[in-house]
């Protein structure tokens, strides 16, 4: 639907457009989308490249079709959908409460602004060639969506307590939320990259929180000096409200869906560790 719609805007004056847009028009009528008076509009114009059927079908009262979708809207919709399909999968509270919050998002009422971000340029392909190897489809919707995020970084934290590292080493794209292609208020869902063997330090916030990882290994602690919890890929965590969580990357990219499901506003704040240190020279 969303092609036909685009190439019904086909512009005028391309050789061969005027077919284009009337094969585009006939996709638009099998689907409901376009009454059979436009469709032969649309004939009419079709040797036409230079014709624009709009004020043909003004001028015989009929509706033209909508505005063609920004680039992009495609394949962040299979995105989602793809994403909904893999939470649908997973175990527990989490995955379930965060599809409720992704069943409300959309459709696609902001327009992509796509921002390229040289964390992703270097290791999500990397995470993909692992995600692939189990999960094709999802790798390959995720790399058609890329280059239609908004790649950046999370700055909320006090800069000497999140450390030099972690501000360069990470990048998240919203997917569903306030300001995310697909809106949702008070909900941010999407994918976030940290680079391998990063410590992202003990953190806590008031959105309850979900992980779901698609690569591994990494580790976990839920209280500030705990030892470690090594998880695979496919594991997903729940941060309650104000849980503390830490997290240490392995050997490979860390590449997850994550999940904010209310008090998104609420900024997430560093909890101190006496460990740091080690944790940070530690490799899983
Ligand atoms: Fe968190």
């Amino acid at each position: 639907m969303s092609d036909a719609l685009r190439l019904i805007h086909t512009p005028l004056g391309q050789r061969g457009s005027g077919r284009v847009r009337y094969g585009a028009a006939m996709a638009l009528h099998g689907s409901g989308g376009l009454s059979e008076a436009a469709l032969e509009v649309y004939r009419i114009c079709s040797p036409l490249d230079a014709q624009d059927p709009v004020p043909m079908l003004m001028e015989r009262g009929l509706t033209p079709p909508p505005p063609a979708p920004p680039p992009g809207t495609a394949a962040l919709r299979h995105l989602l959908d793809e994403a909904d399909s893999y939470l649908a999968g997973l175990p527990g509270e989490g995955p379930a409460e965060v599809r409720l919050g992704l069943a409300r998002g959309g459709p696609a009422t902001n327009p992509p602004s796509p921002t390229a971000h040289p964390l992703v340029e270097e290791h999500l392909g990397d995470a993909l060639a692992l995600l692939e190897r189990t999960h094709p489809a999802l790798a390959l919707a995720i790399a058609a969506a890329t280059p239609h995020l908004t790649w950046t970084t999370y700055d909320e934290y006090a800069p000497d307590l999140i450390g030099d590292s972690f501000p360069r080493s990470h990048a998240f794209a919203s997917l569903v939320g306030g300001e995310a292609p697909f809106h949702a208020a008070d909900f941010d869902f999407g994918l976030f990259l940290i680079a391998p063997h990063l410590l992202y330090r003990d953190r806590r916030h008031k959105a309850p929180e979900l992980y779901a990882p698609l690569t591994g290994p990494h580790g976990w602690r839920f209280a500030p000096g705990a030892p470690l919890v090594i998880k695979a890929a496919h594991e997903p965590v729940w941060n309650d409200a104000n849980q503390p969580h830490l997290t240490k990357v392995g050997p490979n990219p860390l590449l997850c869906f994550f999940g904010w499901t209310a008090d998104v506003n609420e900024p997430a704040e560093i909890v101190p560790a006496p460990d740091w240190a080690a944790l940070e020279a530690l490799r899983l």
